[in-house]
């Protein structure tokens, strides 16, 4: 497929209006780890979207051909935020040569976050994919075209991947794969696509992902630094081997209805995204000790019930926990009289697969 770049960038009617979306984060199954200008994956990813876990943007933009492009305000959580807003002032611009209009757009941006305060959960990918999904509905409204289309979603999720990588796959919900792969036909490196019903068992229809918060402060080592060290990592070629070889084997037990070898994989790719971390050049930890201690007692607990119950973690010392809802009437004691003793001040959040980007009335911030 091809995203259009500009038409010509004059004539636009002065007009204005309001567009709000919430959209969620997603927990990445497969790990995309490394990238390639500009924000091409080294390797394909697959994840599923929260339930709990989103962000509401609400951008009012007035178009004025004599004016040229302003983010004129920011504000998250009824607060202004000059850092936010700086880093979406620059993604928008970096915009503007796929959307003439934001050339002469004047914005203003109200974002809530649902992320509990300093969970320590990346709120990133929920925020870009809200702000993609604006920004094209937007350029919808002022076209006359609909939005929702299967075109529209494509646009979205390639323009959230610009922001943020993982975020071009909390466009869609179910299960989700970005990158191109020869596993799955119709990939793509620039935007995600959804696995089809009949690619996925109805086992796998309901999964919830406990979020265990080891630790909620800021991380030592960012995401983008991290992909950054992953050009001269000396397992780098073996990663993007792996990387593949897991995701066959996931579309195979996301098929099938496997769920052992889905907790398999999964657990596989997180232990080897943190390993890459810590054999990266430098050398970086984010587990925590008390990560340790609820990855044995998660496999612990796994030996002695044969519940299906799984973790992962992303770039950070939290885990998640994703088991199918069948298997909550176990696994919910065994958090809560197990796991939150080793979790910072008690803290787990219950969140699950969820059904993906919601666009909101307007004024229904
Ligand atoms: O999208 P980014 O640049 O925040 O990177 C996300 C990286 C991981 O969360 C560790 C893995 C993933 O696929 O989401």
């Amino acid at each position: 497929m091809t995203i259009q770049l500009s038409g010509q960038a004059t004539d636009f009617p002065r007009t204005s209006g309001q567009t709000c979306w919430q959209s969620p984060a997603n927990i990445a199954l497969v790990k995309y780890w490394g990238k390639y200008p500009v924000q091409i994956p080294m390797n394909p990813s697959l994840s599923f979207v929260l339930k709990g876990s989103v962000v509401k943007i609400c951008m009012d933009y007035s178009i004025d051909p004599d004016s040229p492009f302003e983010l004129v305000s920011f504000s998250l959580n009824g607060q202004v935020n000059d850092i936010f807003k700086s880093r979406i002032d620059n993604y928008l611009e970096g915009l503007v040569p796929f959307f003439p209009f934001l050339k002469h757009a004047q914005i203003h941006i109200d974002s809530e976050s649902s992320f509990p305060h300093s969970a320590g959960i990346a709120s990133s990918a929920a925020a870009f994919s809200a702000l993609a999904l604006c920004v094209c509905s937007i350029e919808a409204e002022i076209s006359g075209k609909a939005p929702g289309t299967e075109a529209f979603l494509r646009r979205a999720s390639f323009m959230a991947r610009l922001g943020s990588g993982s975020a071009c796959r909390s466009i869609y919900d179910g299960m989700v794969l970005w990158g191109k792969t020869e596993q799955l036909p119709g990939s793509s490196d620039e935007y995600a696509v959804k696995l089809e019903s009949r690619h996925v068992h109805r086992r796998f229809m309901k999964m919830k992902d406990a979020v265990l918060i080891v630790d909620s402060g800021t991380k030592k080592v960012s995401s983008s630094a991290g992909h950054a060290l992953m050009h001269h990592h000396p397992y780098r070629e073996q990663r993007k081997e792996q990387a593949s070889a897991n995701l066959g084997r996931l579309l195979n037990a996301l098929q099938r209805g496997e769920m052992p070898l889905f907790g398999e994989i999964i657990e596989n790719e997180a232990l080897s995204l943190h390993s890459l971390m810590m054999s990266s050049s430098p050398g970086y930890i984010l587990m925590h000790p008390n990560t340790i201690r609820l990855l044995e007692k998660i496999r612990e607990f796994r030996r002695e019930t044969r519940a299906h119950a799984y973790f992962t973690l992303d770039a950070g010392p939290n885990i998640h926990l994703i088991y199918p809802e069948s298997d909550a009437a176990q696994v919910i004691p065994f958090i809560r009289d197990e796991l939150t003793s080793l979790c910072r001040d008690g803290r787990w959040i219950d969140d699950g697969m969820g059904t993906g980007p919601e666009r909101i009335a307007h004024g229904s911030k």
